[in-house]
């Protein structure tokens, strides 16, 4: 019986480790990483997240080390998320000079004063009902939000920030930020915008690790469709257009496609957000001893990166740092 015609063989160049790692295309580094950090105002210790193992919420006290943790083990980046004592209808805290993230992020940069320490700046964690901005009987005022929004950012700025990372999915808010920094003295604050972000189940750990659930009804009147894939390329555009330095896709597992889109159509730095479910489900799975935690964690970032991601924002990052650094 004859063969088939094998002048190419393609396991040629997989035939040892070496030849594997000169042909390799995707790489992953810890300079690749953001790590998400919970900051709890009520605390004063920290609190492990149930749904997510090995997360938890962090008093004031613990957030120094933490951040030069992070930054001994090679990671460039942490975001912060504020959980306030006090909130209410517009989330005013939001945008107190001595809040929880401000005063957060003049520890961290106290600790590391090289670490990017980022802010998210949305108002679900301030406001007393959960969603993302002002409300409107049970609509979210677009404009109105804004107004709040360049003071969260503001004083984000002038407590330290490094990077403002807007996670409202408003109309504009980009626009309206970089005009509220560079009108304040900070045109150097460079803005990552949540450009693509969708209603997404994917998030609910993350709702109780922030206290940030909405109290009624969801947020598909902001974030959007999961159905929607050149919707994705009009928002990325539009936040080019108002400024943004950096554009995100979130989630990241179930929208590698849009990744890989939003990549092709743009020539800014790509994050992408390994959000909380996706953590959640690879933890619980590795927890039975069904997966391999260390392998799917990695090969599923190399597949971030592969499909585009220039940054990963994931909880993983001390586990990914441990295991770059240490094999
Ligand atoms: C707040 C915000 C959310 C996340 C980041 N910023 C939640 C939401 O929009 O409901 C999700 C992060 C995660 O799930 O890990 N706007
Ligand atoms: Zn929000």
């Amino acid at each position: 019986m004859s063969l088939p015609d094998l002048t190419i063989r393609p396991r040629r160049l997989r035939s040892t480790p070496t030849l594997r790692r000169m042909v390799r295309e995707t790489s992953l580094s810890t300079d690749d990483l953001i790590y998400p950090l919970f900051v709890d105002e009520t605390l004063s210790e920290p609190r492990p997240i149930a749904s997510m193992p090995g997360v938890s919420r962090l008093p004031l006290s613990h957030v120094g080390k933490a951040v030069k943790a992070a930054a001994a083990s090679g990671i460039p980046g942490v975001i912060f998320f504020g959980i306030p004592a006090y909130k209410d209808a517009i989330g005013t805290e939001a945008w107190n000079d001595d809040g929880i993230v401000q005063r957060a992020v003049r520890e961290a940069k106290d600790a590391s004063p090289e670490t990017c320490v980022i802010a998210d700046s949305c108002f679900c964690e301030y406001t007393d009902h959960g969603h993302c901005g002002v409300l409107h009987g049970e609509h979210v005022d677009n404009d109105a939000t804004l107004e709040n929004l360049q003071k969260e950012v503001v004083s984000y700025a002038r407590a330290g920030v490094d990077m403002i990372a807007p996670s409202g999915m408003m109309d504009g808010m980009i626009g309206a930020i970089r005009s509220a920094l560079d009108e304040s003295g900070f045109p150097n604050t460079p803005v990552m915008s949540y450009a693509v972000k969708y209603a997404s189940a994917y998030f609910g750990p993350f709702r109780d690790a922030a206290d940030s659930a909405p109290s009624f009804g969801d947020r598909s009147g902001y974030q959007m469709d999961p159905a929607n894939a050149r919707e994705a390329i009009k928002e990325a555009m539009l936040d080019i257009a108002e400024g943004a330095d950096i554009l995100m896709v979130k989630p990241a597992l179930a929208y590698m496609d849009i990744i890989a889109a939003v990549k092709q159509a743009t020539d800014v730095p790509m994050a992408v957000y390994n959000v909380s479910g996706e953590y959640a489900m690879i933890k619980a799975a590795a927890e039975k001893g069904w997966i391999d935690e260390r392998r799917v964690v990695l090969e599923t970032m190399l597949g971030f990166k592969r499909a585009g991601a220039d940054m990963i924002l994931t909880y993983h990052a001390m586990d990914i740092a441990r295991w770059l650094n240490h094999g």
